[in-house]
């Protein structure tokens, strides 16, 4: 019997009277039925990106039906939010947010299309993801104490990569460019893949990004990391002091890659989807990748819907007076 049969039968034993709660929605029963388009509201090749597709192979195996990526840019990955938030809730059109579209995004954008907490189903959590601070590999500050130095000293002439208003490259910048209290021309690309490669080959200063996206430049030596973000330091970037070390404490910041569905998606589908992500966790490949890539992977207590919720919820409010300031 399958895992969707077994939430089915389960619900339907605890259901004495069959009431709306027990309801479900003939669609669900056999969810699914075809190809899953995840949308990833951000240029092919940056970190959500890649922490989508390392999920989805395993996912679509777990589902039996393919799972489809589609790249969709925009205004800091909220075009594509809010298209996703307008989708039919059949299960078959879902979203990889993070820290930036379901978060930081609601204080940067006052007639944001959506709202986070609700107009969408949070599925599951399926990374955590430390931030780096990155300069082109022949900027002239060595350190971050000398990056300081350098920025303050020459805030009009430096510039700065991100990926729109709101995303996750944009808003820990924004926080490292107010405790610095500089204000660099910013370079938007439609992702931090595309901002990468410009930050590779010296057309662009520094960016804030996520790790996933900076260890192979990084190895390559084709990008220098100043620090870290996270109260320890990365296994796979050992030399890369964190903040503290690096004499900047106040900049401690994470982002975070998770799936969403469009509000009242039947909870079923929720719950095939959240155990598609949990399994491809699970899975020795894709954990490896993950970990290879420098993120961290949720333990079972942090994978479910509610804990998702509770992630936006604390996010949505930790954000909010660190950007109205910021954003000043
Ligand atoms: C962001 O800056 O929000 C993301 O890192 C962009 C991306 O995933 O390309």
């Amino acid at each position: 019997m399958s895992f969707l049969r077994r939430v089915l039968a389960a619900s339907a034993a605890g259901c004495v009277v069959l009431s709306a709660a027990c309801f479900v929605p003939v669609q669900a029963q056999d969810y699914p039925t075809r190809a899953i388009t995840m949308v990833v509201p951000f240029a092919a090749g940056g970190p959500t990106d890649v922490i989508a597709r390392t999920v989805a192979g395993r996912m679509s195996r777990t589902l039996g039906q393919p799972i489809v990526i589609e790249n969709a840019v925009g205004a800091g990955g909220t075009t594509a939010t809010a298209r996703v938030a307008r989708a039919p809730n059949d299960g078959y059109t879902v979203i990889v947010g993070h820290m930036g579209t379901h978060a930081a995004a609601v204080p940067l954008y006052p007639n944001l299309a959506y709202h986070p907490e609700h107009d969408f189903e949070p599925v599951a959590l399926i990374a955590t993801v430390p931030i780096l601070i990155l300069a082109r590999k022949d900027f002239p500050p060595r350190t971050l104490a000398e990056f300081i130095d350098y920025a303050r000293a020459n805030t009009d002439q430096i510039n700065m990569a991100h990926a729109g208003v709101g995303s996750v490259s944009h808003v820990t910048c924004l926080l490292l460019n107010s405790f610095l209290s500089i204000n660099p021309t910013g370079v938007p690309f439609s992702g931090t893949g595309p901002a990468m490669k410009a930050l590779e080959s010296g057309k662009v200063d520094y960016m804030c990004d996520q790790i996933v996206n900076a260890v192979p430049p990084i190895a390559a030596g084709n990008v220098k990391a100043y620090a870290v973000a996270s109260r320890a330091r990365s296994p796979v970037l050992p030399d890369v002091p964190t903040t503290r070390e690096a004499g900047l404490p106040a900049l401690k910041i994470q982002a975070w890659n998770a799936i969403f569905a469009p509000k009242d998606t039947p909870a079923p589908i929720v719950a095939r989807l959240n155990e598609a992500v949990s399994s491809a966790l699970d899975d020795r490949d894709v954990r490896a990748e993950l970990l290879r890539l420098g993120s961290l992977i949720p333990g079972p207590a942090e994978r479910g819907p509610k804990a998702l919720a509770g992630l936006v919820k604390s996010e949505i409010a930790r954000w909010t007076p660190l950007l109205q300031t910021a954003a000043k």
